[in-house]
């Protein structure tokens, strides 16, 4: 499995220009960064973050599916067991138990939260988002109520990583991906 082929697999059941992918792509960037901080396999960090919500448009609106379908799609893909467990993982559909898995169970609500802080912007761009602005938007739970703020939280416990530095890693990395 290459960047190149995994890309078309996921834009082809989430669409092109669908937000889901573009949050898939925030999230590969993320795990990326995240691997480069910590030494780890950056290759497989981001095909990770990429794969991690491929199964999402067809398991809505009940989710219950979710990421059970992906695994199928990447075990026939030939995936790494590794990569499939931190995508089960990030729906409790099994246990995260690699700093792989921790990763993307912190990255994926801190993409929707740092997205959705772009959005209110007049630019509407990632790099105009700072990092005391989403920590302001997290403190206010109508915005963005579906993100788990406790799990962005989870930066410091699960990846040892201070909030301010998470988020600060987040948007370079999700800036860079535009
Ligand atoms: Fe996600």
């Amino acid at each position: 499995m290459n960047r190149e082929s995994l890309f078309a697999l996921v834009a082809h059941r989430l669409g092109e220009d669908s937000p889901t992918l573009a949050h898939c792509v925030a999230t590969e960037r993320c795990m990326m960064a995240l691997a480069h901080r910590f030494g780890e396999d950056a290759t497989q960090w981001g095909l990770t973050g990429l794969a991690h919500d491929l199964d999402l448009n067809e398991c809505e609106p009940d989710l219950s599916n979710h990421t059970l379908i992906a695994q199928k799609v990447l075990e026939a893909e030939g995936a790494p067991s590794e990569m499939i467990a931190a995508v089960l993982g990030h729906n409790n559909k099994g246990p995260r138990n690699t700093l792989m898995a921790k990763a993307l169970w912190v990255v994926d609500p801190t993409t929707g939260m740092i997205t959705a802080t772009s959005l209110v912007l007049p630019s509407k761009n990632v790099a105009d988002v700072q990092v005391k602005s989403v920590k302001k938007r997290m403190k206010d739970k109508r915005f963005a109520a579906a993100v788990n703020r406790d799990q962005i939280r989870a930066c410091e416990n699960d990846l040892n990583i201070p909030l301010d530095d998470f988020l600060h890693l987040c948007i370079t990395a999700m800036t860079e991906s535009e």
